[in-house]
């Protein structure tokens, strides 16, 4: 066999090779691409490596695998044990290694990124049983309602609002408003959605400040877009679109983002509007289109399969 093809073979190999193993892998290390292509530039530079210095770099790549094995489970000691045995293959052909290894993890790595948004719309559930003596720390659930406020919303003016329901006592209450319903009880904390009607009036300066600032306009075009953003919102039925509408985007991420925190999440419509209102001090320039219990599945509980989903060619068209 000729070097060339000998080296291509190489870079193969130890391509497929770790493809297969990242694809497998729930844990992705970044540190160790990022090791390991510092590892390949320094080969690349050597035109000629002594034995020595292939030894050590691949040293190197077995040693920032190894770090990671905590991470990884017993199955990369044969990832190991192969890398090893293709860069005692080669010496000429190191370089390729390295770099098919590289390519293997990347292509890994990009398959998983995608696959872990997915993830969190593919596994939310609206669950129903929560384990009542598994608290989520406050700061979990702020930190959840930070990433979520990255929604959209109609002249980012972010008309939502939430209170969150967490002590005991007031969780009972608020189950009452719920018309019963048991979850409310025994999620950790229940996020109450709350639109604000008058968010334009309230928020639209800061909103054009930050704009005019970061250069999305200019200073004179900030008053008549001002009007522009208020009119839009002057019809009590717009308003109130408006302010729904942005709030259950937000909702949305809110139910998404707690899945990557490993929390589970139930919206609900069925509460007294008007009880719940007065319970949480809501005033009359608000509204409430829902509520989401928060935290762990109980764990002695099964969820019935997902239920009938209509696909694209029952609910949409391309036209
Ligand atoms: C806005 C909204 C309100 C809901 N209200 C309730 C509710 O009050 N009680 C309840 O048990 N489920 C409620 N659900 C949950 C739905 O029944 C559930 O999302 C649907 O059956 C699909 O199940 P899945 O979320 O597990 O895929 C609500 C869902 C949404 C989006």
């Amino acid at each position: 066999m000729g070097g060339e093809k000998r080296e291509k073979d190489l870079r193969e190999e130890a391509r497929e090779l770790f493809k297969t193993f990242f694809e497998k892998s729930k844990d992705v290390q970044k540190a160790t691409v990022q090791t390991i292509r510092e590892i390949t530039e320094r080969t690349l530079k050597e035109v000629q490596p002594s034995k020595e210095k292939v030894k050590e770099i691949t040293e190197g790549i077995v040693e920032g695998i190894q770090d990671t094995r905590r991470h990884m489970g017993e199955r990369l000691e044969n990832v190991v044990k192969k890398l090893q045995d293709l860069t005692s293959k080669a010496t000429s052909g190191l370089a390729e290694i390295v770099g098919g290894v590289i390519e293997g993890i990347e292509e890994a790595s990009e398959k998983e990124r995608r696959e872990e948004c997915l993830r969190y719309i593919k596994e939310r559930r609206s669950v129903t049983y929560f384990d009542p003596d598994r608290e989520v720390p406050d700061e979990v659930i702020k930190e959840i309602l930070n990433i979520a406020a990255l929604a959209p919303s109609g002249y980012n003016l972010q008309p939502w609002e939430v209170i969150v329901v967490k002590s005991r006592e007031k969780k009972r209450k608020l189950k009452e408003i719920c018309y019963g319903q048991q979850k409310v009880e025994d999620a950790s904390a229940n996020i109450v959605i709350v639109a604000n009607l008058k968010a334009a009036e309230e928020h639209v300066d800061r909103v054009l400040d930050s704009w005019v600032e970061l250069g999305y306009i200019k200073k004179e075009e900030r008053e008549p877009l001002r009007e522009r953003i208020l009119s839009g919102w002057k019809s009590p039925e717009k308003r109130k679109r408006k302010a729904i509408r942005d709030s259950a985007l937000f909702a949305m991420c809110v139910m998404i983002v707690a899945r990557y925190f490993g929390l589970e999440t139930h919206p609900m419509e069925g509460f007294d509007e008007a009880k719940l209102k007065r319970f949480l001090g809501i005033g009359r320039d608000r509204v409430v289109p829902l509520i989401i219990a928060v935290g762990y599945k109980h764990p002695e509980k099964e969820l019935l399969p997902r239920a009938y989903r209509f696909t694209f060619d029952e609910f949409g068209k391309i036209v």
